[in-house]
């Protein structure tokens, strides 16, 4: 198959909705990563995306709405679920809630009881799921394993001639996946950080939410996990090794001639690094946050490095979703001195 790519046009955007309608997978934008979009209501597109990722069948897909409305036939929304559908969306927050009993496909929920939605902010996402007409699923448009595309070049690297099109619309702004929560049972959880924060949602709820990835919550084992939860998410050929800034001039001792490091602007010119050994983090957690996938995937395809150290970031707002994607890729290493 051929993948087509299209741009944000009015016309491209309805010719991939029209493959959405007959059953065909496009990837489409997002601000936080690319999806692989495919109706939600035909089982045999959805077969295609599994195909596609090579993603275990058990992991469940969350489906992509332009519109609350379009909920409504699916779940059942508890007041608190709503008040967060009002607060955060358009954006990056996926809400699980209970499936109406048969209203969705066993393909889509695993097997589970419940199912995740999330309505992006952007413009292309929502005018081509409109055009559709129906809800798309929409797992990150990554082969399984791999770092989630924050470019429609991301997209081509892994799914070229595997999926029918791709709506290119430039880079995406997040940079990493959005905020999992649970409002399927009594206390939320929150099953992947993200841009929305568990002091975001404890505000607008008015009550306690768990974060099942903090520290805590890991040690102490008493929070389920998200069935994606337990696949190895980013299995990088190179090692990639975390460090805390405070231990910079110590790694910039041992650092061999094939290792690369990934950091703020400031600590690569307090560690005085050239261009070939460092990739750009920015200034700000925001812009770090969307440039880590974008670093890894680049030196994952590069022959010549052995090692990438990734700079740490503080644990606050976005910090938290930053240090849990760049744990996973690291298998937790961490550099020490
Ligand atoms: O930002 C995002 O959420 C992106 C963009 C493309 O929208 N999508 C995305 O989808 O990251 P995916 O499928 O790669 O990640 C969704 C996560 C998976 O870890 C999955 O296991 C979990 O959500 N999940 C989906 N449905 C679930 C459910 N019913 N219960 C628990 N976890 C669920
Ligand atoms: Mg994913």
């Amino acid at each position: 198959m051929k993948t087509k790519i299209f741009e944000t046009t009015k016309n491209d955007i309805e010719e991939a909705s029209r493959l959405i309608q007959n059953g065909e997978v496009v990837a489409f934008p997002t601000e936080t990563v690319y999806g692989l979009g495919a109706d939600a209501t035909n089982e045999s597109a959805i077969k295609k995306v599994f195909v596609a990722k090579g993603r275990p069948a058990d992991n469940p897909l969350i489906m992509t709405v332009a519109d609350a409305a379009q909920l409504d036939e699916f779940v059942t929304i508890s007041d608190q679920a709503r008040g967060l559908m009002d607060h955060f969306w358009p954006g990056s927050l996926t809400i699980i809630l209970p499936i109406k009993p048969g209203k969705v496909s066993m393909l889509v929920t695993g097997g589970l009881q419940t199912v995740a939605f999330r309505l992006p902010a952007n413009d292309a996402a929502r005018t081509l799921i409109r055009a559709a007409g129906v809800p798309i699923v929409g797992p990150s448009a990554n082969t399984s394993g791999k770092p989630s595309p924050t470019t429609a070049q991301h997209v081509w690297h892994d799914m070229q001639n595997k999926i029918a099109g791709i709506v290119d619309d430039g880079p995406t702004q997040v940079g990493v996946e959005s905020t999992v929560v649970d409002m399927s049972i009594s206390t939320p959880i929150i099953l992947r950080p993200g841009a929305v924060t568990q002091p975001q949602l404890e505000e607008v709820l008015q009550m306690k939410v768990i974060d099942a990835t903090s520290t805590e919550s890991v040690a102490s084992n008493v929070t389920p996990k998200a069935p994606g939860m337990k696949y190895r998410h980013y299995a990088p050929d190179k090692n990639v090794v975390m460090f805390d800034g405070l231990d910079a001039l110590e790694l910039k001792q041992v650092l061999a001639p094939n290792d690369v490091v990934m950091a703020k602007d400031d600590m690569i010119e307090k560690m005085a690094l050239t261009n070939h050994q460092a990739w750009s983090l920015g200034n700000t957690l925001e812009t770090a946050t969307e440039q880590l996938f974008a670093g890894l995937r680049f030196y994952d395809d590069d022959s010549q490095i052995t090692t990438i150290y990734v700079q740490k970031m503080p644990p606050i707002g976005i910090g938290k979703a930053f240090n849990n994607r760049l744990g996973k890729a690291a298998g937790n290493q961490e550099f020490q001195n």
